[in-house]
């Protein structure tokens, strides 16, 4: 049984969309079309998981480390990416979908980055439900940016090397804004963490699924979150200190 304060549906939910590519090779496709699909199951997931009583979706659309595929798997990529982007903004204004990105996104295409710029700037106003996207987007590069920024504010005496802490520390990273996220899902069977939030799903609840990333449902998020509910979080403590009332 989940603990009774804690939510059973997670307020933020991050996935590690993996698979397109073998969604693809299983059909004889090329990978882009496996990718396209997987922006298909982009769109439906925004709004499942809306739907389900999820406030926050961060999705893993593209890594540091996915700058070294192939020339034109990349390009392709980055293709979507934009048309994308334009195809969805009437849709968030409509729905009212804030839209925000995590990485280093000053590294992507000058065509991403301004239909970019114009998505966050015409969304970020909403308040009822947020969609992120990891792009260009490390754990690693992540840490060694929020101390570059952290050196940074010491220097200009915003911050105090000697009463570092977490919460003074974590200001810093890309995510400074966000709750940490609650749920992390992995699609396609792999059960790894590829360099996705590290910190801050040092206690989010863990499910790893084999559906490829294109196929993957309502239905299945659904699934997902009723294995979040069924869980004790206990960060730490004991399951008795969790339920004292019980007891
Ligand atoms: C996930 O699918 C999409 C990105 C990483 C951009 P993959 O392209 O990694 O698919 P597989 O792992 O090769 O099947
Ligand atoms: C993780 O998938 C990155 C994204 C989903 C964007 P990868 O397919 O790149 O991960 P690895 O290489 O299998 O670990
Ligand atoms: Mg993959």
């Amino acid at each position: 049984m989940s603990a009774p304060s804690l939510p059973a549906v997670p307020p933020h939910v991050a996935i590690i969309m993996d698979g397109n590519g073998r969604w693809a090779q299983q059909r004889g496709l090329p990978r882009i079309e496996g990718h396209r699909r997987g922006v298909e199951a982009v769109r439906t997931i925004t709004f499942a998981a809306r739907d389900l009583g999820v406030k926050m979706l961060t999705l893993y659309a593209f890594s540091i480390e996915n700058w070294r595929r192939p020339q034109d798997e990349v390009g392709a990529l980055m293709g979507l990416l934009e048309f994308y982007l334009k195809k969805e903004l009437a849709t968030f204004v409509r729905d009212r979908v804030r839209f925000r990105t995590i990485g280093r996104t000053g590294d992507l295409p000058a065509g991403v980055q301004k239909h970019l710029r114009t998505t966050v700037e015409e969304t970020k106003h909403f308040t009822g439900y947020t969609l992120v996207l990891a792009l260009n987007y490390g754990a690693r590069t992540e840490v060694v940016d929020a101390a570059r920024s952290y050196a940074a504010a010491v220097v200009a005496g915003q911050e105090k090397l000697n009463d570092g802490s977490w919460d003074s520390f974590r200001r810093h990273l890309y995510t400074a804004d966000m709750p940490d996220p609650d749920l992390v899902i992995r699609t396609s069977g792999e059960t790894r963490i590829s360099n996705f939030l590290l910190l801050q799903a040092a206690y989010a609840e863990f499910v790893f699924t084999p559906v490829l990333w294109p196929d993957f449902s309502k239905a299945d998020l659904a699934a997902a979150i009723a294995s979040f509910a069924g869980r004790e979080r206990r960060f730490g403590l004991t399951s008795e200190q969790l339920k004292p009332a019980a007891r």
